[in-house]
């Protein structure tokens, strides 16, 4: 099914091209493949991924907003950098379309006990974007990305 697929796109601007008789129409047909392409393939797979997370949880593990909560601040002592970094990526690699399988615990179970506010999930989204910016993830990838993110948020914040 796969090889069937691949084949098919790869005749796609060819069979384009022979249809409407013009180059242009090559040319529209490679960018139409080219915005089906995943998000993890536009994010540069997982050395796009990893680099970004990597950036991020460093941002999240020095911020002195977060760290004022002590529940954050055990947590983080709980769960090694190495650790957290690998479980993010693995997710994102996933959930944007790679090959992963998520192995970590499901949101809720590990955040509910960190009595997140409405604010510190601000302060984490502020230095997710500073990330994202860093590295120069397109507008169109960054507001894909926070839009997986805000699935996650009523799972993670549970006061004001
Ligand atoms: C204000 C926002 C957030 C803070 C302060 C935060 C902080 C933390 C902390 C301290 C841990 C370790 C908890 C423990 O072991 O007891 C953790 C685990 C984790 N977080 Fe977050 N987090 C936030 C949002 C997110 C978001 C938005 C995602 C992904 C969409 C995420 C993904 C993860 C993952 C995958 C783990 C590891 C789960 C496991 O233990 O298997 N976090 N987070």
């Amino acid at each position: 099914m796969n090889i069937l697929r691949t084949n098919i796109l790869r005749m796609a601007p060819l069979l384009a091209a022979l249809t409407l008789g013009t180059a242009f129409a090559s040319v529209a047909s490679a960018q139409q493949l080219g915005a089906r392409k995943s998000l993890y393939d536009r994010l540069g797979g997982l050395k796009g991924i990893t680099v970004v997370v990597d950036d991020f949880i460093e941002r999240l593990v020095a911020n002195e907003e977060l760290n004022k909560n002590p529940a954050i601040d055990a947590g983080r002592k709980i769960s090694p950098v190495p650790y957290l970094k690998f479980q993010v990526s693995q997710m994102v690699c996933e959930v944007t379309g790679g090959p992963c399988k998520y192995t970590g615990k499901a949101m809720m179970e590990s955040h509910r006990h960190l009595n997140i506010s409405e604010n510190e999930w601000s302060v984490m989204a502020n230095e997710f974007k500073k990330s994202l910016d860093r590295f120069k993830v397109p507008a169109v990838e960054q507001k894909e990305l926070f839009d997986i993110v805000g699935t996650t948020k009523a799972d993670i914040v549970v006061r004001k």
